[in-house]
């Protein structure tokens, strides 16, 4: 099997030993890789050079938000790695988004380093519409909601968004077709729900117009993890 163009393999585990592990045995499926909070918790900047060592891209999953500055300086510090892929919360607003882009374009100018795709949360797949009003007090649909962050991250300049594929055909129509999304909370009919709310199947995502799927817990705990992947790769494959 070729590598998979589309699938990036979230690396949630709570060690380097057991992400390098993980990487060695299904890097030959896998190009890229994400390294999320835990992972990053633990093992921080070796575990982006450990894969890059082994030829991997790697998706940088640490939501940045904060102040204006503190993203953007944040945001140099993981281009300066050769990340592939960072985000950032689109709640954070249009200054924070557009420093953050704006600095990193320069740096990578300057140094003449890859400019990492800079991408947007909007809201977290595992957050339905009820907690959204109940809780975070926001009063308009989730769709709403996804379709504001998405026109303010464009705004910034950022490349796209990560995004539920239920989302995905309204944002590709407000955003364009080149804006990028990245999908998460990918699960295969075979799969657990687990704690996500806005699922799709592989196949569905991508039909919706998903750039790129992430898959963690379907590949990681199922009993052959390759065998996960090759299943995924056949559903989303000739769309
Ligand atoms: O195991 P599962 O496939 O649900 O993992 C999804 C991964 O994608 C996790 O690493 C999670 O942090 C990440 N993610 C998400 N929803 C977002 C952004 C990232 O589930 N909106």
């Amino acid at each position: 099997m070729q590598k998979s163009k589309k699938l990036i393999l979230a690396l949630d585990v709570p060690d380097l030993d057991h992400a390098i592990e993980i990487a060695d045995k299904l890097g030959g499926y896998i190009d890229i890789f994400k390294v999320g909070l835990e992972l990053y918790s633990v093992a921080g900047p070796a575990v982006v050079k450990e894969l890059h060592k082994r030829g991997h891209r790697v998706f940088l999953d640490l939501k940045f938000h904060d102040i204006p500055t503190t993203v953007a300086r944040a945001g140099v510090a993981v281009a300066r790695q050769g990340v592939f892929m960072f985000n950032v919360h689109a709640s954070g607003g249009l200054d924070m988004m557009k420093k953050c882009r704006d600095e990193v374009v320069n740096v990578c100018l300057k140094e003449n380093l890859a400019r990492p795709r800079i991408i947007a949360v909007t809201v977290l797949t595992s957050m339905s519409q009820d907690v959204l009003k109940s809780e975070i007090g926001i009063q308009h649909s989730l769709n709403t909601h996804v379709r504001h962050l998405s026109g303010l991250a464009l705004k910034s300049g950022l490349d796209g968004v990560v995004a539920s594929g239920r989302e995905a055909v309204m944002i590709k129509g407000h955003c364009g077709d080149k804006f990028l999304i990245v999908t998460p909370g990918i699960r295969p009919s075979w799969a657990a729900p687990d704690d996500q709310n806005r699922t799709m199947t592989p196949k569905e995502a991508v039909r919706a117009g998903a750039d790129y799927l992430v898959a963690g817990r379907a590949v990681l705990n199922h009993p052959d993890p390759a065998k996960a992947i090759e299943r995924i790769e056949q559903e989303i494959s000739g769309i």
